[in-house]
This record gives C-alpha cells, structure tokens and sequence, in this order.
C-alpha cells in the first residue's frame, strides 16, 4: 500500500496493480475507490514518427569543418525537380544552402546527387569521399551509426534562410534495399535557434537541437523544414540510411548518453599504432 500526500489535511490511500498498469484510490471526501491507469506509448515508429535522440555526441569538431568547401547542391536527372530545386533555394542564383559530401556515388564531395533521381539508391554503389578520410572525427560520427548507408552529406544553411516542410520520395522509389530513413545529424550550436520543424499524422513539432543531437525519420511520410533565424551557418549531417535493428533498438534509454567523439578518434589512432 502507497500512501500519498497532496496537502496538508486529506491524505489519498493507492495501490498499484502492475499487471494491468491501473492505478485504485480511495479519496476520503468521495469515499470511493477510482481506477486510473499508467498508459504505456510505444514510443518512436521508424515509418512515420521521428527520433529526437537522448545520445549526444560531445567534442571539438569545428576544425574539421573549417577546413571543408561547401558547394551548391547538384543537378538531379528530372527537370521537374531541377526546377523545385530553384524554389527551395538549392540552386540558381540565390542559393542559400551549400553542401560536402561524405560519401557519395562517385566518391567525390562535391557530388550530393544521384546517377538517377528516381531509382532506388542501393548502399553498395556510394564510396566514402577525401572529405570522410580527412577529417576522423566527422567520419567517426557517421561511423557511430551501425547501418547501411547512401548518401552523406553535411547540408549548410546559410543565415536567415528557411526550407518549407515537405516530404521527399526516397521510399517511392523502391524497397528493395529496405526502407530509407533519414538521419540527421546537429554539427553546431544555434545561439538564438535554427529550428527542425516536422508534421505527422499526429504531431506538429519544431525542434532546435543541441550540438550532437540527432534526429531519425523517414523523408516520405514525415514532413520536414529547416529555419535558421541566427546570423551564423547552420551545419548538419544528412545520412541517407537503411533502416534496421540497431536503429529501432536505439529507442528507450533511461537517461540522456553522452558519446565522447574525441576519445573515439584517440582509442582508434592508439589501435592503429599498436
Ligand atoms: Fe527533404
């Protein structure tokens, strides 16, 4: 038996039942026993909701980014989408977000597009690019993630600069390597905030994460959009993943995970020299 006190003169007897998550009381002043209940959500659903992660990556990454170009976003195959392209600002004159990639179809990091726009991307045609192997520890955090994976790429949006919530058409285009998910990946603190703004069946959300932080989602039913309201670059990985076990059991810890990127890169050079 629990007893529970919620002021001074009227104490409130419970017991909780948890076989059936009910929760009976008795208040004194009604004299009769209630039931409530511990409802128990399922929590993150990889196909249509989204993951605001409770791990962290911790570390000095910035020289690493300083050291990269960032280039506009390439031409797809479909001039339908070219001309999208234009009006969300990833190409023409104004562009108002740059790119690097990571790991690409060609291997080189300029290249953010595929060989066609509207053919499913199977993970073994992308190669990780020179600006994955120069740089440890932006690389040690694509690493992290143990899944496959197509297209990495670091999206920079510029200041002041808005992309309208959207989907995307990753998973139309086949399943036969699995279902695409989209990581992405906060590279820098937003002083003033640089929100991720989403749209599901059932929630609206805008999210302004921490350095480190990571978001899970899958492009084609979760609507997405960025606004950068600060005066400074906003820098994010952008995974292209396939979905799988690891990543639906990376739900459910009790307590926020901090990930040492540092240590990572130090622990991997000490193997290397062994
Ligand atoms: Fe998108």
């Amino acid at each position: 038996m629990l007893t529970l006190e919620y002021d001074q003169s009227i104490h409130l007897q419970s017991q909780v039942n948890e076989q059936t998550n009910k929760y009976n009381i008795r208040h004194p002043r009604r004299n009769k026993m209630s039931s409530y209940v511990y409802y128990n959500p399922n929590g993150y659903n990889p196909g249509t909701g989204i993951y605001a992660s409770s791990q962290i990556f911790t570390g000095n990454w910035e020289n690493e980014l300083e050291a990269l170009n960032f280039t506009p976003k390439g031409k797809t195959t479909d001039e339908h989408v070219n001309a999208a392209d234009v009006d969300k600002h990833f190409d023409g004159e104004d562009v108002r977000y740059l790119f690097n990639s990571f790991k690409s179809e060609d291997g080189l990091s300029t290249t953010t597009e595929i060989a066609d726009f509207w053919e499913e991307e199977n993970p073994a045609n992308f190669s990780y690019t020179n600006s994955y192997y120069n740089s440890p520890k932006l690389a040690a955090i694509i690493d992290w993630f143990q899944c496959e994976k197509t297209r990495c790429r670091i999206f920079q949006q510029q200041p002041h600069t808005t992309l309208d919530i959207h989907t995307d058409f990753d998973n139309q285009r086949g399943n036969e390597h699995g279902e695409t998910l989209r990581i992405f990946v906060q590279l820098n603190d937003m002083p003033g905030g640089a929100w991720f703004r989403f749209k599901t069946e059932d929630t609206e959300v805008s999210i302004n994460l921490q350095k480190g932080q990571f978001l899970i989602f899958n492009p084609d039913y979760t609507g997405h959009g960025t606004e950068n309201i600060t005066d400074i670059p906003r820098n994010t990985f952008m995974l292209v993943v396939k979905r799988n076990e690891w990543i639906d059991n990376l739900v459910g810890d009790k307590n926020m995970k901090f990930i040492d990127i540092n240590e990572v890169v130090a622990n991997q050079n000490e193997v290397i020299a062994a």
